[in-house]
């Protein structure tokens, strides 16, 4: 074996080791329902991870990215993140057991936000709305995933591969929350233009900071994905990482019409996001898949385990080329038809 990838899963297990006794402690704190104490249903996932973490080397093997990609854990900046996290541990312990999750904070208007935008998801106690809420979100979600977050992003970059021999492609992330994933398509594509979208003023600025080294910039908007003022037929590709979740059914439609739109014939636009019903059954996942949106409050998880993400993309126009489940989320590849007529 190479020293690359015992180094590789040395530190994911440590992470997985660290952030399940972590989770476990705070899904103790949380009370969280239903418990995943099956030692099948424990062991799928455990297993589902080792699958990632292996495709993630074979993609490196395959030349899909460099291994410095997915050697790039970032410790410190996670570490930096961690007390300002535990600080607010009460607010959300505070939320959950008050069943509070309409309050935001009082200095946002929150009138310029679709109506299902307007609350909490995660416990989070401001939402998406503030400083503190952007500045803790990554590290929240690689420790909510067992530091697998930034590895199930890189499931899409195979997707995103042909745009390499292509001279100055426009690519546009939807939801682009703080930026992370911009990041890292920049060091995959450097020579291509980055777009990011996003409705949090909050998450779009800590994108600005975190994207700052990105030579040339990237054009960052605060926008609501179901309503894109950018041009028709302007991008080469586009990507989404876990936001179709978050949506209701009709929000989840209006987004994709508006990859469709935005993206020039032949463009592809990649999704990757959560398991959805019929993914988790085929892996023994079904049980954590029905537990995860009670315990972390995802308000419309369950509309969206049903909403087969393919079958949604097909009545958008898109030709539907793949869809591949990585660890515990599923990677989706649709590409908008050459001779493109809206359906
Ligand atoms: C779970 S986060 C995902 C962020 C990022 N893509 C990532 O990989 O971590 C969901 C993001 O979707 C954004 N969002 C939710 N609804 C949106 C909408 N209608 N338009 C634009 N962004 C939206 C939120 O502000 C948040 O940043």
């Amino acid at each position: 074996m190479k020293m690359t990838h015992v180094w590789y899963q040395l530190q994911h297990r440590t992470m997985a080791a660290i952030a399940s006794r972590a989770t476990g402690l705070w899904h103790f704190a949380m009370q969280a329902p239903q418990p995943l104490r099956d030692p099948s249903a424990r062991e799928a996932i455990h297993q589902s991870l080792r699958s990632l973490f292996e495709r993630d080397l074979q993609n490196v093997e395959a030349g899909h990215y460099p291994m410095e990609l997915a050697l790039n854990f970032p410790y410190l900046e996670h570490a930096a993140a961690f007390p300002a996290a535990v600080a607010d541990s009460p607010r959300m312990l505070w939320k959950r057991f008050r069943d509070d999750f309409a309050g935001l904070p009082d200095d946002v208007d929150l009138s310029s936000f679709p109506h299902y935008y307007r609350r909490t998801f995660h416990w989070q106690p401001d939402g998406w709305l503030s400083e503190r809420s952007a500045r803790i979100y990554d590290m929240e979600v690689e420790f909510l995933f067992w530091g697998a977050a930034d590895v199930m992003r890189r499931m899409t970059l195979p997707a995103l591969g042909e745009l390499k021999a292509k001279e100055r492609p426009r690519v546009l992330d939807v939801a682009c929350g703080t930026g992370r994933f911009l990041s890292t398509i920049h060091a995959l594509l450097p020579h291509a233009r980055l777009y990011g979208v996003d409705l949090s003023p909050h998450y779009i600025s800590r994108a600005r900071e975190n994207l700052r080294h990105v030579p040339g910039g990237v054009g960052l908007l605060v926008e609501n994905a179901e309503a894109l003022p950018l041009e028709a037929s302007s991008f080469d590709a586009a990507v989404s990482v876990f936001l179709f979740h978050e949506l209701p059914h009709d929000a989840r439609r209006n987004v994709m019409r508006e990859a469709w739109r935005v993206l020039a014939p032949g463009g592809r636009f990649v999704i990757c996001d959560s398991l959805q019903r019929a993914d988790a059954q085929a892996l023994g996942l079904r049980d954590f898949s029905e537990w995860f949106p009670a315990a972390y409050h995802e308000p419309y998880y369950k509309g969206y385990l049903g909403d087969d993400l393919a079958a949604a993309l097909g009545e958008c126009g898109f030709a539907v080329e793949s869809s591949s489940c990585h660890g515990v989320s599923k990677v989706v590849v649709a590409r908008k038809p050459l001779t493109a007529a809206r359906a």
